[in-house]
């Protein structure tokens, strides 16, 4: 079972003039995107995240450099690379994430289906399991 969803979007163009990848809500990703942000000048080696979300999706990428991302859905761990710019990863709610820069000056974007929300964020992991184990995101 993947935790995460690899989505390779087109790239086009040619090492002479450069590449250029676009992606569309609803057509390359299965949500309207209401919210764009982006984090950049994090230093090598440093892990953000640590959350998951109630209902948030999200659709990751690096559009320069090389992040790492763990995914764990309570009972599995899965990471996933973001080496390429045209490589995106979707990730849906209730799952608890973790980004490890693993080279100087990358940059993750991130596109979400909401706007932001503290109340949406869970920054607990055990109050996270706790509501795995109940069943919170059963049906998802
Ligand atoms: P957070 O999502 O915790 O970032 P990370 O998981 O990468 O460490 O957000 C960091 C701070 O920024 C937190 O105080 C919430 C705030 N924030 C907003 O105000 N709006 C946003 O759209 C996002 C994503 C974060």
């Amino acid at each position: 079972m993947n935790i995460g969803q690899i989505i390779n979007i087109n790239k086009i163009g040619n090492n002479e003039y450069g590449f250029l990848s676009f992606f569309e809500s609803n057509n390359d990703i299965p949500f309207e995107i209401k919210r764009v942000y982006y984090i950049y000048k994090t230093p090598v080696k440093s892990v953000r995240g640590f959350h998951a979300h109630k209902d948030l999706q999200q659709v990751l990428w690096c559009p320069h450099g090389n992040i790492e991302i763990l995914l764990d859905n309570g009972i599995n761990k899965e990471t996933y690379n973001l080496d390429e710019p045209n490589k995106l990863l979707l990730v849906g709610s209730g799952i608890w994430r973790e980004m490890k820069w693993q080279s100087n000056e990358s940059i993750l974007c991130v596109v979400a289906s909401n706007y932001y929300d503290e109340s949406d964020y869970i920054r607990d992991y055990e109050i996270f399991l706790k509501l795995i184990k109940e069943g919170y995101w059963n049906g998802n």
